[in-house]
This record gives structure tokens, sequence and C-alpha cells, in this order.
């Protein structure tokens, strides 16, 4: 049964992609006599973690029966939030069923030893693979230091990612686009692409397809300010969720136009014609404001921008579609 319980707090956890920033996705349910009888998810970067969500709601007297699940160790340290530990502790849960360790080095088997010493009964991992694929982003962030890098490109049957004269090419059907939407835009916190794609092509970025998903943050490289001031996702509503990065020196009044509708505009340096990728994971990995940061992010195209990310050892998982034309 534990595995059932344990995705349950799978399934809630992702209620909380693309506001949890850089914290982990985490679900936790509280289960007696083989029923849910409370659950909650972690909601938002700076807000109760799952299982203390959980506890501080329910208010019946825990029984020494009672189960608590969560999908990542609880943390025994004092952040933005108390240590979900002490509350664990102090409304007498007896039992505590964990999917994964926390890779973050304040905590790191922490949690589950601080559980043990108080005479809670801790049962994990449970579904680990499972756990750590919901998780990857944050695993990334804590082990490596930046995000998880996801690449996407579309390929005709010949071979092509585009057309030699630069016009746009439609290469992908409805359906794959459905399964790009839900299972890539859907499931980082970022999208990036190069410039010339913005150029070429002037997409949205976004979610669609009538998903109720969060749409990810848009990111566009583009060192010399290219990009045209009547691109989509530098306009309307798109353009408080667009961050543009572009080397210093490039254009005031191209910035200072972009900046007036809402756009992020963030200076980082050249090294060799391009950035220095380590000033784009601090930009990215520093929350700010209404901003917490990501811990995922796709790179959309074109070929010039994921060769930069490939040269750059910075690629965790790529994923090609064979096209339809
Ligand atoms: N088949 C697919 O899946 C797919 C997906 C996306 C796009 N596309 C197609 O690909 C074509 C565009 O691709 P592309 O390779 O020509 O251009 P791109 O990758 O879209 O943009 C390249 C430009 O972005 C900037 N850039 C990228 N990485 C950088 C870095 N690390 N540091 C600094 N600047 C960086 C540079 O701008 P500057 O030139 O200003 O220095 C660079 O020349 C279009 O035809 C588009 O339709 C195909």
């Amino acid at each position: 049964m534990h595995e059932a319980f344990i995705h349950r707090c799978l399934a809630l956890a992702e209620h909380g992609r693309g506001k949890v920033g850089l914290n982990p996705l985490v679900g936790a349910v509280l289960v007696r006599e083989g029923k849910i009888i409370a659950e909650a998810f972690h909601e938002e970067f700076g807000k109760a973690h799952a299982e203390r969500a959980l506890l501080e709601k329910f208010e019946q007297k825990i029984r020494s029966d009672d189960i608590l699940y969560v999908n990542v160790e609880p943390c025994c340290h004092q952040g933005k939030t108390p240590a979900c530990t002490d509350i664990i502790r102090k409304r007498g849960v007896k039992q505590v069923v964990f999917g994964m360790v926390d890779p973050d080095p304040l905590v790191q088997g922490k949690g589950i030893a601080c559980l043990r010493e108080a005479g809670i009964t801790v049962t994990g991992p449970i579904e680990r693979a499972q756990c750590e694929w919901l998780n990857r982003g944050f695993i990334s962030l804590r082990s490596k230091g930046r995000p998880w890098v996801t690449i996407h490109s579309a390929r005709t049957r010949g071979g092509a990612y585009a057309v030699p004269d630069g016009r746009p090419l439609k290469m992908t059907s409805e359906e794959q686009d459905r399964w790009t939407h839900q299972w890539l835009r859907g499931q980082h916190d970022a999208i990036l692409v190069g410039v010339q794609t913005v150029i070429t092509d002037d997409p949205q970025l976004t979610v669609r397809f009538g998903m109720h998903l969060p749409s990810p943050l848009r990111v566009v490289l583009d060192p010399h300010l290219r990009i045209p001031l009547s691109a989509r996702m530098v306009n309307g509503d798109l353009a408080s969720g667009t961050v543009v990065i572009t080397a210093p020196g490039s254009d005031r009044a191209v910035h200072q136009q972009l900046m007036e509708r809402g756009v992020s505009v963030v200076e980082i340096p050249l090294t060799d014609g391009h950035f220095d990728l380590s000033g784009l994971w601090n930009a990215l990995m520093t929350p700010t404001g209404s901003f917490h940061g990501i811990a995922s992010i796709l790179v959309e195209g074109g070929a010039k921008t994921w060769q930069n990310f490939r040269a750059a050892g910075l690629v965790d998982e790529e994923v090609t579609l064979l096209g339809v034309a």
C-alpha cells in the first residue's frame, strides 16, 4: 500500500509547479486504517511545507497507528519556515513514510535521523525513482548548482531543423504539439530560445491547448538586443513573464522600451561572444519580489543555442520530435 500513498503525494506535489521556485515539489497525506484522512502540498515558495500545512490544518488527535506520507524527507532545519520534524514530533505522529532523501546538504538524511531519535518509525525510500524524477530540477539545483536542462527540438523526415532562407517551418503535428505543451513546456519552469528564433518564428512560448498548467518564464538570449519590439513575447500580457538576457552596452533605447512594457532585461557579460552561463544561472536562481527562481529550463532552439548548451556540457535530457513534414 505504501506505493499508492506516495503516488498520491506526487500528484498533490504537482499542484505546486510554477509556484515553489527553488523549493522541491512536495505533497503529504495522513492515512488512518488504510484511508487518506488529510492531505496537503507545498503551495508556494516561502509558504508552509506540505507536512506542516497538513498537520496545522488537521485538528483531530493523531493516533499512534496513523501514518504520515511525504514524497521528500521532512526538513530538520529552520529556513523561511520552521523545521517540519518539529511539528511532526509535537503533533505525536508515530509513523512516517518518505519517497526520497532530501538532497539539500542541510538535510540529506538528518530529517530521518531526527525523527528516529524521537522514537518515530520511519520507512523509505518508497518509489524513489519516481520521486527523484518529479524533483529532478530541485536535485539539479542542490547537486550541480544549476537548473535541470532539457533540449527540445523537432526535425523533418529529411533531417532539417530549419529552412536555409530563414522562413518559419511548421514540421510537427497537432498531436505532437499537444504532447510538447503538456509534457515539456508544462513540466519546466522556463523556456529559453536564441534571438534568431524570435526573429524567424515569433513564438509565444506559452502552454496552450486548454491545459490548465502554468506557463513557464520565457527567456531569450539576445546579446545585441536584436529582438523586434513587435515580437509577441514582449507585448501585452506576455511581456511581464519574459526575460531578455543581453550584454552590457547593448542599445539603451531598446532596453528602456522593453522595461517599460514589463519585460525583465538582465545584463550578463560575454566571453568570446557567448554569455557566461554561470551568470545566467545566477540571474535565474536569485529570487526577487514575486520571482521565486527556477529549477528547470527547456531549451527550444535554434541550432546555435542548442550547440552552445551542448558545448558547455549543460544538457541533462534531449527530446527530438520527428516531424510529419
Ligand atoms: N526545428 C526546431 O526544433 C527549431 C526550434 C527553434 C528554432 N528553429 C529554427 O531555427 C532557426 C534559428 O536558429 P539559429 O541557430 O539560427 O539561431 P538561434 O539559436 O535561435 O539564435 C542564435 C542567436 O542567439 C544568441 N545566442 C544563443 N546562444 C547564445 C549564448 N550562449 N551566448 C550569447 N548569445 C547567444 C546569439 O545572438 P547574436 O546573433 O545576436 O549574437 C545567436 O546568434 C530558425 O529558422 C527557427 O525557425 C527550429
